[in-house]
């Protein structure tokens, strides 16, 4: 790899710091480590297993794994099953109609509690409600909504008919919800009037008229849920109150199954390229590994832990561990509409101490801001119910590592440091509690079934303390199947880099024990405080702006978010007379508006030139050197070597 993915964890092939699973713990985990030795021995027999095991078919699969035709996997099939059937019904008809499926805290202190007897109820009147709205198998739905009930609620209901949900984060722009509508050609789009964000209303439904303006979409009806109450636009014949639809519909609904691969959602993701990838998750392989990663890793007990994520459903991270794995599995769990800090920096800790919460699942990033914050915000409140504390979306580092076990975990819990991406749609790498001696700071260990290897250019194997490329050398029931409406995209992006491998994007390095740390991405996708965004994109999007003629970006390492997007820019003719510093914050803005608050970067430096080689191909490996504050690298095949100090000496002032 070259030097500008190198990371600080590339020093760590010798962590000494192991910390043995208790044996009182490993005595009763769910999970014991002849799951290894199950899977090695016969890797489609192991989760054929799971799938029976922790699936309800209404026909049973007949052939496992369909691989004849490599990269487009078909996994149990001949089984019919229905996704929604899983999740809630069969859990109603085995007597645990009772148990709480969620507990609902809204950022103003507003509960609302979920049997699964009512969450049922009420995916069974969504369902009957889209059905009316003419949405039938096959279609494609919208999601744009907060982290509230309903999101899950309407994500299952078009599961229960056969429709695939394409969720949206309500933090993307109404440029990025319209370009998503229209690459799935959504039928329906469900949001709500908005949500609540640090105290404030926060709007989501004008962002969703802004983005079916011009009436030519595919969309035909948008159902909104009541959540802030702030006054919205009304477009009749269009719009209708989740009050009024789903709420009168009918609670009578029986589930269809549908063939294993039936298409369960799409969700974009960003790519190296300017146009985000709507990965293909289909619903017996996925529910099989959601469900059996969820139990797993999670050491989940569903009569008696209380289980909380906090990503938002916006995310993939949100669609498997919110809603499919621990529903499935028939949990308890907690979900949080707000922010952190808000109204005080102890929300998060007040939150496990009220529900009891046994289980945590969060990124670094908000791990390292909480370190921020001081122990004694979390040291005011009771965490004794924790248990099993994990961390997902970014490397975490040995330190912030260390602080959850110590802080959060009273040095008691086990930390499983969980490995996975969009397309693997369920945990691939990340220790088992139980049976894993953890190590701050890596993922450690492919999971049972699961095939990871590091390889160097060529694609072969690399031994222990050899830094190179993730790889998975097997098919694995979570797969994504394609990218939506772009197969050969598919094949090129995953499947081409290393033929007969699927190529994650990700550095790794296995340390002397072969345990595995992730070092980031090797391409040009950013990671912000766990979200992926892409250079290209941010790129394409400020050189749109008319007074911009060229822009490189790249991700800078940062302490609390784990990258920033910092953006180097030229500007047009006249332009570059204006105001450097209001140009800069109007091209901030300018990407806020075109793909989403999240992606605005921290810092827009206007250059007069930018680093070429004489091919014309920009140099973003100086450009992060700059901007992480190094000394900037080997210089020599500039077309123009004086660029470098320029924008090296104005990205100091
Ligand atoms: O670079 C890896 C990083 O997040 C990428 C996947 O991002 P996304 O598809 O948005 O999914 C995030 C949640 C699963 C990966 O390519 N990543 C995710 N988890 C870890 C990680 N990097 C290091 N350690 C992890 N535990």
């Amino acid at each position: 790899m070259s030097s500008d993915e190198s990371t600080p964890l590339d020093n760590l092939s010798h962590e000494e710091r192991s910390f043995a699973p208790d044996p009182a713990f490993a005595r009763d985990a769910v999970a014991q480590a002849t799951l290894y030795a199950e899977a090695d021995q016969d890797r489609l027999a192991f989760w054929a297993r799971q799938a029976r095991e922790l699936l309800t078919w209404e026909t049973d699969f007949t052939d496992t794994l369909d691989w004849s035709n490599p990269p487009f996997a078909r996994w149990f099939g001949g089984g019919k099953l229905n996704a929604a059937y899983n999740a809630l019904d069969r859990h109603v008809e085995a007597g645990n109609g009772d148990r709480v499926a969620i507990h609902f805290e809204g950022e103003p202190g507003d509960t609302r509690a979920y049997t699964y007897a009512q969450l049922t109820e009420e995916v069974k009147k969504a369902a009957n409600a889209f059905a009316a709205l003419g949405v039938t198998a096959g279609d494609r739905v919208a999601v744009y909504l907060p982290m509230i009930p309903e999101a899950v609620i309407t994500m299952l209901a078009c599961a229960r008919i056969g429709a695939a949900h394409s969720v949206v984060f309500g933090g993307f722009s109404a440029d990025a919800l319209r370009s998503r509508i229209d690459d799935a050609e959504a039928k329906l789009v469900v949001t709500a009037d908005g949500t609540w964000r640090r105290g404030k209303p926060s709007p989501l439904k004008p962002a969703v008229d802004a983005a079916l303006a011009d009436g030519q979409s595919t969309v035909e009806n948008v159902v909104v849920v009541q959540r802030n109450g702030e006054p919205v636009e009304w477009t009749e014949g269009r719009d209708a109150w989740w009050s009024d639809t789903v709420g009168t519909a009918s609670a009578e609904h029986t589930a269809e199954a549908f063939d294993a691969e039936q298409p369960l959602y799409i969700l974009y993701t960003s790519g190296t390229t300017g146009k985000p990838k709507g990965i293909l998750h289909t619903t017996g392989g996925y529910l099989t590994q959601t469900a059996f990663t969820h139990r797993n890793v999670f050491d989940l007990r569903p009569e008696t832990d209380v289980y909380w994520c906090t990503a938002d459903i916006g995310w993939v991270t949100g669609h498997s561990y919110v809603v499919y794995g621990p529903l499935v599995n028939g949990a308890t769990q907690v979900i949080y509409e707000g922010t952190p800090d808000t109204p005080h920096q102890g929300r998060w800790w007040e939150l496990v101490q009220k529900y009891g919460v046994t289980i945590l699942y969060t990124a670094p990033t908000a791990i390292r801001t909480m370190m921020k914050w001081g122990d004694d915000i979390p040291g005011q409140y009771d965490l004794s119910s924790l248990r099993v504390l994990g961390s997902v979306g970014e490397p975490i580092n040995p330190e912030a590592w260390m602080w959850y076990r110590r802080v959060i975990g009273a040095d008691r819990c086990p930390v499983v440091d969980t490995w996975w991406q969009t397309e693997t749609g369920a945990i691939m790498i990340s220790p088992l509690p139980g049976v894993t001696a953890t190590k701050p700071g890596s993922a450690q260990v492919p999971l049972p079934g699961i095939t990871a290897d590091v390889v160097d250019d060529t694609g072969a194997s690399l031994g222990d303390g050899e830094a190179g490329y993730l790889v998975l050398r097997e098919p694995w029931p979570s797969m994504l199947r394609n990218i939506w409406g772009d197969p050969d995209r598919f094949v090129q992006t995953y499947w081409s880099r290393f033929p007969g491998m699927y190529f994650a994007g990700d550095g790794a390095k296995k340390d002397d024990d072969g345990d595995v740390w992730l070092l980031g991405r090797v391409d040009d996708v950013m990671n912000v405080s766990g979200h992926r965004l892409s250079t290209a994109e941010i790129e394409s999007s400020l050189v749109g702006h008319p007074a911009v003629a060229e822009a490189a970006v790249v991700g800078a390492a940062d302490e609390t978010t784990g990258q920033a997007v910092i953006a180097f820019v030229i500007l047009r003719g006249s332009a570059a007379e204006e105001d450097h510093d209001a140009m800069s914050e109007t091209l901030r803005q300018h990407v806020g508006k075109d793909i989403g608050a999240i992606a605005k970067p921290r810092k827009v430096l206007i250059v007069p030139e930018l680093p070429k080689t004489r091919s014309g191909k920009i140099m973003r490996r100086l450009l992060k050197d700059v901007a992480e504050g190094r000394e900037v690298g080997d210089a020599t095949t500039l077309a123009d070597s004086t660029v470098m100090n320029q924008i090296a000496a104005d990205f100091a002032k």
